[in-house]
């Protein structure tokens, strides 16, 4: 049976696609693999959004192609986003390269993989081994978002991610994303609610909605009652019997109204955790970063949800080392975490992207300085979730045992409805349950339980 082994950087949306290439890998006879000697195809998904993504998986590859494999036919191919962003060039820099493929072709991955490794299987081969196929496809075919395809979890999990909507119509002056998701395209709702059904029938528990702006999900669709289609979407798939748990990621506040926080009273499926990107706290910086909102109106907008869902969990994405951001910018984006008390938050030292804005903008700031920055505010966010985090000690949690923890046998790991990483005894609850845990213990970012 031939195999497959495919890596993936980059988001959440990275990791649905890479599910979607997989099964229909696994629909074609193929066995998935991590093991880099034995693999007849060898695929990777690539992030371009920092520099330092891009130059990780090219690394990776370079590595891999350099290597002698035991398999003279093994097929190298890199897809999602870097593939979309540098197209062609990416044949340059590692000539042994087979296929390269955009973020709107991942339901030809499999096809494309498999003709080429058919045809250097052949006696004789009809392609050359151990040289570069360089076959590129990046194009963008109307109606993508009806080709986003159901996918098989990895069998035996309790969590799965759905894409909603693809792309993103915002210009952040610091993002790559729009060139390489492309424009914004929502899927129809009897879609989503087909696969989520279905997902269900296959022992998912838990939904996390995927999309760039997820709140923007059906932006043009009008209100009713008062309702946006993305609040209308998490109350119908609310009603699925069987489905316990429902997450999204990433909203905005750009259209993050009323009808959406008010969902945190009366959807109690909906999980008690939002990873809501805040960016900069410093007005003068949101608008040079060309996000439409002042910090007040971001603060306002926790506050809401705080009040509709007292529990609930705030996590964020902060960028330090902006074009232009002085200390004093800095530091009120400091205050900003201190006032807000995120539960976490992922640092990010600003990457200068190709062909966006604020990466001609002048004043860019020194390495050393993103870095002083970045430890600085490292500090302050570890220092406040790790004492949300002690809080939680006494509590009674009701956590979704996920999986064995990957480090120790003897315990198994889950997470709360705010998202926090649980682990409780082996044996204690069945995998793909909800259980009631007492929390016992807090090392701070992991939490430790006894079922109750
Ligand atoms: N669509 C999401 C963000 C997706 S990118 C949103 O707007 O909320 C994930 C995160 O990467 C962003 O929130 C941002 O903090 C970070 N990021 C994006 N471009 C970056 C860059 N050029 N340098 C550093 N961080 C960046
Ligand atoms: Fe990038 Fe902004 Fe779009 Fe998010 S909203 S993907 S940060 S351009
Ligand atoms: Fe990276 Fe693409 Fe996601 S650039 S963050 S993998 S959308």
């Amino acid at each position: 049976m031939p195999s497959v082994l495919i890596k993936t950087y980059g988001c959440q949306m990275n990791e649905r696609d890479t599910e979607q290439v997989a099964s229909m890998f696994l629909a074609g006879g193929y066995e998935l693999t991590k093991d880099e000697d034995t693999a007849d195809i060898i695929l990777i998904n690539t992030c371009s959004v920092r520099e330092k993504a891009e130059l990780k998986a090219q690394g990776k590859m370079g590595l891999l192609c350099a290597r002698p494999h035991a398999k003279p036919w093994v097929v190298y191919g890199f897809m999602g986003c870097m593939s979309q962003s540098c197209g062609q060039d990416l044949f340059r820099i590692i000539p042994r390269l087979d296929i390269v493929t955009g973020t709107r072709q991942y339901h030809n991955v499999y096809q494309l993989c498999n003709r080429l490794l058919r045809s250097r299987l052949g006696n004789p081969p009809t392609e050359p081994l151990r040289r570069g196929a360089h076959i590129c496809h990046t194009e963008h075919e109307d109606g993508f978002q009806n080709a986003i395809r159901d996918h098989l979890p990895p069998s035996g999990h309790c969590t799965a991610f759905v894409s909603i909507m693809q792309g993103c119509d915002m210009r952040c002056s610091y993002c790559i994303v729009p060139s390489t998701r492309g424009e914004e395209c929502s899927r129809p709702m009897d879609d989503i609610l087909r696969e989520a059904r279905e997902l269900v029938d296959r022992g998912v528990k838990e939904i996390t909605l995927l999309g760039q702006i997820v709140n923007r999900y059906g932006k043009e669709q009008p209100l009713i009652n008062g309702r946006s289609a993305f609040v209308r979407l998490l109350e119908q798939l609310s009603d699925i019997d069987g489905l316990e748990r429902l997450r999204f990621t990433s909203p905005h506040p750009i259209g993050f109204r009323e009808d959406l926080v008010r969902a945190y009273t009366y959807l109690p499926k909906l999980c008690s955790h939002i990873h809501f990107p805040m960016q900069s706290g410093s007005d003068r910086i949101l608008a040079l970063m060309r996000r439409p909102y002042k910090n007040e109106k971001y603060i306002r907008l926790c506050e809401a949800m705080r009040e509709a869902r007292p529990d609930l969990a705030i996590t964020t994405d902060i960028i330090v080392g902006f074009p232009g951001e002085t200390d004093d910018d800095y530091q009120q984006t400091k205050a900003a975490v201190e006032r807000i008390q995120f539960d976490n938050a992922f640092i990010f030292q600003y990457s200068p992207r190709r062909d966006t804005i604020a990466a001609a903008m002048p004043d860019q700031i020194c390495l050393r300085v993103k870095e002083e920055r970045n430890h600085d505010l490292l500090e302050t966010v570890n220092r406040i979730a790790t004492a949300r985090n002690n809080a939680l000690v006494g509590t009674l949690q009701h956590i979704l045992v996920e999986s064995l923890s990957k480090n120790n046998p003897n315990r198994l790991q889950g997470r709360t409805s705010q998202n926090k990483p649980v682990m409780i005894p082996a044996g204690s609850a069945a995998i793909g349950s909800i259980v009631p845990v007492r929390i016992t213990e807090s090392t701070g970012f992991t939490l430790y339980g006894e079922p109750a």
